[in-house]
């Protein structure tokens, strides 16, 4: 059994000594995780099959699951896509490097086995600078997903990494928490116009400030099975913590004494329950483990929080959380779209 090298560096103090040999188990075919802005990645060679079986097998992933290629330069684009579409001209100058993924017609460089057998891939030119170094040490195009084991909260931390990969992969890159804590924004730019399948830190409002008119794709926001989400990811129940999640919404003070109300009968039958709160109504509960994930205030520091705190969960006896909603104004809905995951959908209006 492998057990992964861990190295630590920050973003302005390179190791580039680490950094080199990541990008020779990168060009050997080796799987090596990554900081990025977002989230840690699981990389591998993105233009290398046998590399992105790897990453499969490594996360007990459904290879129909396709993988997002990361490049550290804007010229290394063309290579991999079949055009470059305006809009998506105009959104990766006004957004990379930074948190936002397109979708392309791919070139015939790119694998069916990195995108998961569509004969479309995802692109994304991540801003954290350990992550560029890497992927040029590497050979220019690392495919990479979320470095969680499929189907538990994407890690923020190296620490979370290692937990779930630690004795699958070769080596661990830790450059300390990431900054956002949710996954990027995909938009779809094959179609016209563009598409949001993936809601991110990048919102709608961002991207129609550069191209006028952004959608939603509607198997995002519908209940009715049927109309399924166009990333195949985002049909799995992802982010999943271990014991159940409900999420409770409403005006502050009823979905607090709701709460209460129900940690303190769950607790009378002898089960031990969680509750999720922000910083602006953590004075209202009293009982059961209590986490307060951040400030409605700050949304950024709840969006960082998330998922530590699910895994948090996981460490602990408990075997039912309630959460409340967290709808603020730029981030929200990518929040939401988490945490509405993680609870399969499961919502008590008060
Ligand atoms: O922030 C991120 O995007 C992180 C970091 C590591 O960059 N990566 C990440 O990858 O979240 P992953 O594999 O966990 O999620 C990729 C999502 C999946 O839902 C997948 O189905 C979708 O992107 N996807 C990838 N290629 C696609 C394609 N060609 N068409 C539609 N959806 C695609
Ligand atoms: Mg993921």
């Amino acid at each position: 059994m492998i057990r992964a090298k861990v190295v630590k560096m920050s973003e302005d103090d390179l190791d580039r000594e680490a950094l080199s040999e990541a990008g020779e188990i990168l060009r050997k075919g080796g799987l090596v995780a990554f900081p990025t802005e977002t989230v840690y990645g699981l990389g591998g060679n993105g233009l290398d099959p046998s590399a992105s079986e790897k990453i499969y097998e490594a996360k007990g992933r459904p290879s129909d699951n396709p993988l997002i290629i990361h490049i550290a330069r804007m010229e290394d684009l063309p290579p991999i896509v079949k055009e470059i579409p305006e809009k998506a001209r105009r959104l990766a100058e006004a957004c990379w490097p930074g948190p936002l993924t397109m979708i392309f017609y791919k070139s015939d460089i790119v694998p069916l086995e990195t995108t998961g057998g569509l004969d479309t891939v995802a692109v994304r030119f991540p801003s954290n600078k350990i992550a560029q170094e890497m992927i040029l040490a590497g050979g220019g195009y690392v495919a990479a997903p979320s470095a969680n084991t499929s189907g538990r909260p994407s890690p923020t931390e190296a620490k979370h990494v290692e937990e779930d990969l630690g004795d699958k992969i070769d080596m661990i890159i830790d450059g300390g928490s990431v900054d956002i804590g949710l996954e990027s924004t995909i938009v779809d730019c094959t179609v016209d116009p563009p598409v949001i399948l993936r809601p991110g830190y990048v919102n709608q409002d961002m991207l129609q400030q550069v191209i006028s008119r952004v959608g939603i794709d509607p198997g995002l926001i519908s209940e009715d099975e049927n109309i399924r989400p166009k990333a195949p990811g985002m049909k799995y129940r992802h982010y999943a913590p271990k014991a159940k999640l409900i999420l409770v919404d409403g005006a502050d003070e009823k979905v607090a004494a709701y709460i209460c109300g129900q940690v303190q009968k769950k607790q009378a039958a002898g089960e031990q329950v969680g509750v999720i709160c922000s910083g602006e109504t953590r004075a209202m509960y009293k009982e059961g483990q209590i986490r307060c994930i951040g400030r409605r205030q700050n949304e950024e520091e709840i969006a960082q929080h998330l998922y530590a705190v699910l895994r948090d969960f996981d460490e602990e006896d408990i075997s039912l959380i309630y959460s409340e909603t967290f709808n603020t104004p730029r981030i929200g809905s990518a929040i939401m779209n988490r945490l509405i995951k993680a609870a399969g959908h499961e919502i008590v209006e008060v």
